[in-house]
Parts: C-alpha cells; structure tokens; sequence
C-alpha cells in the first residue's frame, strides 16, 4: 500500500529514489513523485502511471540534489491522476510530503485550513498534512521537526511520512504511526524506506521505526524522537537477507522465482527446528512456556487473505494433533466482533508483511483481552512480529510478486511444526510418531523439486483454459483450502473469475454454473476423502464441465474420470497442503502469462494492506 523511498548523503538522490521506488512498486503502482532540495529549493516532479512513466518526465524535466524522498501509490483517497499523486505540497510550495496510510479526519482538518485561507489542489487525505505543517512553520522559532511533531498530534489514522522543507537545506523528517517505515544507515549516507527489499543493496543495517516517533535525518546524524521530543534511543537491527533474494534471479516474474524457490525457503523454515536425535522441535522466540501450553483451551487462527487459507489449512491439524477446539477467523472480522477469549486463549496471527492493518488490529484487539498472542510471519522486526508475545518466523526471504506463493507454504510448514510441538507438550504425539511426522516433512523440499519437473505439463493445461471467464476449485477436508488458494490465486493475477467450495457444497448451488465452458479444478488426493471426491467428480462431469484434477501419483483411476491430471507425489494428509497447492500456483501464473496479464502487480491490488 504505498511505496515511500528517501536518500540523503554526498551522492545525486534521485537514481536511488527511482531504483528504490522500483523496488516497492509491488505496493503500489497507479501514480508516482519525486521531491529534491537543492541550493535551499525544492523541486518536485510526480505524473499518474507507473515508475517508468516517472522516468519518462524526469528525463524531460529533469530535477537534482543530494536529498530526496519518492511515492509510488495505491490510491485511496481520489483517483490516479498527475494531482493526486506524492509528493503533496504546501500553499507556498516549500514542503513536500510522501505519506502512507490514510488520515481518518482529514475533511474536518481540510474544511478548517480551507476556512484559514489555505488552498488545495488535490482531493488526497495526505495534502491536509502539509498545509498543518506549514501552519506550524509559519509559528516564529518553530523548526521542521516541531512542526511536524505538533501536526502528527492533530491527525487520526495510519501514517508513514516522509518530508522535506525548503527552510532547512540539509533534512528529511519521517515518522510513522501504524505504517511501516525503516531507515537504512550506511556510510556517509541514509536511506528511508517503506520495506526491507529496496534498500537490501545498499545496507543490511536498519532502524525500524515505532509508532509515533519522528526520525530527523541530516548529513551526519540520525536522531529519533517521540511526539513530545523526548529523545528515543536507536537501535540498529541487522538484516540477514541475501541482496540477491530481491532480484528477479533470470526469472521472467518474481511469482515464478518464488514458486521456484519454495523448497529451499521450506529448508530454511525447518532446518535449525528440528532436533533429530530427541524428535523435538524448537522454536527461538516462540515465549510459550509448556504450561502455558497445556492450559490452552482454545486457539484462533487469524490472518488475512492467502494467510487466512493457511490458518485454515491450520484449524485440520491444530485439531487433529493437538486436540484443542480451533477457529480461524479473518482479522478485519475479529477485531470488531467482541471476541469471546482470555489468558487461555492462544491467537495465531498469521502474515507474509508483518503490516496487514486489520492482522494488527486484530493482534491488539487479541492481547487487549489478556489472550497469549503469537505471530507466524516472514519479516523480522515489523509491527505485527513486535507486537505479538511471541513469534515464528518464516524464511521464505523476501516475497516480491505480490501473488503470495513461497510465504504461504512456509506458513504451512511452521504450523505443522507448532502443531507437532504442542501435541508432545500436551502428550498427544509420542517419539514415534513425532519421528515419523518430522520424516514426512524434511522430504517436502525434494518432493516439490521433483514437482516442479512437471512443470511444462501445467503450462500446457494453462494454455486449453486460459480463455475461461469462470472455473470453480473444489476440495474436502484440507484440499477445501486449497481449494480456496487456488480460486484466490487464479483471479488475482489472472482476472478470471474463481470460486473455491468444498465439494461437497457444490451441490447447493455452485452445480448451476456448470457447462463446457467451466473448468472445475478438483482436489482429489488419495485418502479418506478419496470415493466421495470422485462422486463430485462425476457429478460434473454429467453437467458437460471439464475436470482438472490434482492427484496422487501413482492413481491411474483419475484418468478415466478427468480430463486432464497433474499429479503430486504421495505424501501424508497432513502435508499433502504443501505440495498440491504449487501446480495451482503455476496453473495461476501460465494462465496469467497467456492472457498478458501484468502477474507481479496485478491490477487493483498491491502487496502489504497497511489500510482498513
Ligand atoms: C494473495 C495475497 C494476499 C495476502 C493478504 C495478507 O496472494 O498475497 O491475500 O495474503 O493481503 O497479507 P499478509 O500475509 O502480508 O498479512
């Protein structure tokens, strides 16, 4: 939601802002600006489409200097267009603001700065900000740092800013309530940025900035301070990320790298868990204690999106394995509904970013009522990951595409672990069983290796459905999730409309779409499921509709049933989410590719929902 990209040190900025708005334009791609100081000017420059649109005027107009910040935006408020777009100035045209987020008040504070004289020329929430900050600027003695601390008091919403002031030659002001922002220390330079990946290449050193402090970078200085101006200490973090990991790697979309790299990003999330020699697993940061484990009498899966369908997927195990009765929930509902919980309540957030606005409110919302709180997320240091008691990482790496793939199957493979865990906690799991279960996963990777050879088969059963405008995904039991992360990533990047169903629902109602023209994807694994799935099967097939199914190698059954087959190698039930779920992603990308869709910034979405 919203890129934000600053540079300030001896070098020309802008080619960093471009290059590092390049990189976040994952989170947003209608409209995009730069703003630089130079000799006490500000220049500024911003145009609706995308970054190389940007780079086409800058070429005609071209602007410089050694401090810089850049926006690339998901709009919210007003639509695409040269006005809307960051940076958003002042009446005197002397400060610019980038801004994440959305200003919950920002008619009431418009309609009063519009009665002080103050004119606007966009309908954004942000442009409220710099007219408050020119207010306070216009205070004699007042500096940029107070003005835009005694702003940020007057505004309700989320926010992620990033400002520069003709008055002060030599400074960006950033802060950030709710919205994710970093500051990227190197030599003699620093960088701003909205996420960890843009600024990879230049530093692995980073301030994660908190709620409600100000960060005012010069030359030579970071400091940080809080509304009050109270100095806050910095802490500087390390990011262990591999540069390389946010580069496409020759790849020809990010989504195909990362369906690529998902055995080694399972390798990484399980190898240091695992102790061979006692079956046992071990999780760093998880802080639940096994009593705190055996107390638990209720757990809620909550998340958002593709991380909801892994919360689902989790609900079958959570149950199976540990024997506590499960929910999953989406965030954005259980935030707002009164949950029933308390301290014997575990809340599983689930989440890629770490950001997803409704994850956090439903995270506060989950320890505002004394229930233990713990993260499965893939960033280290984001707002979600600090602000649960505990945490699992994901090591998936950065996730570009904004298709969630690699994340998504290591949330898979932790949840199986938590749920190994805590079933030898609560002596549900014994050493055979764990040894058995723990043997079945570390063959995963290599299982998804040997699937991912059959790749060019998927490709071509891509190519007979990619004019569809409708296909329905079916599945029982955990192929049910499945099913809905198929759908999910079908319309997404491909714009085809897709419904994920239990089979066994389709007889309510969804059997009425059926036709020649509508692919029904069918999750039909070898299992306790099986003879009812091929029921449903059959079922379709006598309505005219074309059966692809996802099955177990060595099922030769299928074949007679389905008109076409993509086979999984065999595995258990528990697992079987891990595997089946990548010839959908794949299925999704070709189909994608074949329509010419735009598969790593789909149309209307952007990665990391840091917005209600
Ligand atoms: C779909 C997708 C989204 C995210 C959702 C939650 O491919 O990526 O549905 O899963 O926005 O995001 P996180 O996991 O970052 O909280």
């Amino acid at each position: 939601m919203c890129g934000i990209f600053g540079y300030i040190g001896k070098r020309d900025a802008l080619p960093f802002i471009v290059e590092g708005l390049k990189k976040l334009e994952y989170r947003g791609y209608d409209s995009a600006g730069v703003a630089t100081l130079k000799d006490a000017r500000l220049f500024l420059q911003k145009c609706q489409g995308k970054i190389a649109d940007l780079e086409r005027l800058l070429l005609r107009k071209p602007i410089d200097g050694n401090i810089g910040i850049g926006h690339t935006r998901w709009a919210t408020h007003g639509k695409p267009s040269d006005e809307n777009s960051h940076p958003h100035s002042d009446c005197s045209e002397k400060i610019a603001v980038v801004h994440n987020g959305i200003i919950e008040n920002y008619l009431h504070l418009r309609r009063e700065l519009a009665e002080r004289g103050h004119r606007f020329s966009s309908v954004t929430d942000t442009e409220v900000i710099a007219h408050l900050i020119e207010e306070e600027l216009n205070i004699k003695g007042t500096d940029l740092e107070h003005a835009v601390s005694r702003a940020l008091k007057k505004l309700h919403g989320s926010f992620a800013l990033a400002i520069l002031y003709e008055g002060e030659k030599d400074k960006i002001v950033v802060a950030r309530r709710g919205s994710p922002l970093i500051v990227g220390v190197a030599e003699n330079e620093t960088f701003v940025s909205s996420d960890i990946p843009a600024i990879l290449k230049y530093t692995s050193r980073v301030i994660y900035l908190k709620d409600n402090e100000i960060a005012i970078i010069t030359q030579d200085d970071i400091s940080l301070k809080n509304l009050d101006g109270d100095t806050v200490k910095k802490e500087i973090s390390f990011i262990s990320w591999d540069p390389e990991s946010a580069e496409k790697g020759g790849y020809t979309h990010f989504m195909l790298k990362e369906i690529h790299e998902q055995p080694k990003a399972i390798r990484d999330t399980i190898k240091d868990r695992i102790k061979l020699d006692s079956c046992q697993v071990h999780f760093d940061e998880l802080n639940l204690t096994e009593e705190e484990i055996r107390n638990i009498n209720r757990v809620v899966f909550t998340a958002c999106g593709t991380s909801w369908h892994a919360g689902l997927a989790g609900e079958y195990i959570m149950e199976k394995f540990v024997n506590i009765p499960t929910e999953v929930e989406y965030a954005a509902e259980f935030r707002y509904r009164n949950p029933i919980i308390d301290e014997n309540t575990l809340v599983i957030a689930i989440t890629q970013s770490g950001e997803t606005a409704d994850t956090l409110g439903a995270v506060l919302e989950a320890k505002s009522q004394n229930a233990k709180v713990i993260s499965i997320c893939n960033v280290v240091g984001s707002s979600i990951a600090r602000d649960s008691h505990g945490v699992i990482y994901t090591c998936a790496g950065p996730e570009i595409g904004v298709a969630s793939t690699k994340a998504f199957t290591t949330q898979l493979a932790v949840i199986y672990l938590l749920c190994l865990h805590m079933g030898q906690v609560r002596g549900i799991i014994n050493r055979n069983e764990a040894e058995e279960m723990i043997k079945e996963l570390m063959a995963i990777p290599q299982k998804i290796e040997d699937l991912l050879q059959s790749e060019d088969e998927v490709a071509q059963i891509a190519e007979k459905y990619f004019h569809a405008n409708n296909a329905l995904f079916l599945g029982r039991g955990k192929g049910f999730p499945i099913a809905l992360e198929g759908a999910l990533k079908l319309k997404e990047i491909s714009y085809i409309h897709a419904e994920g169903y239990p089979a066994a629902e389709m007889k309510h109602g969804p059997i009425a779409l059926i036709d020649k023209n509508m692919p029904v994807v069918v999750l039909a694994l070898l299992g306790r499921r099986y003879e009812k799935i091929l029921g449903n099967i059959e079922e379709v097939n006598a309505r005219g509709g074309n059966v692809i199914a996802i099955a177990t190698k060595g099922d030769n059954e299928i074949k007679e049933k389905a008109q076409d087959v993509i086979y999984i190698p065999p595995t258990s039930s528990d697992l079987s989410t891990i595997l089946a779920v990548i010839p959908l992603q794949l299925f999704a990308y070709y189909i994608a590719v074949k329509r010419g869709c735009h598969v790593d910034q789909p149309r209307n979405l952007a990665k990391s929902v840091t917005v209600e």
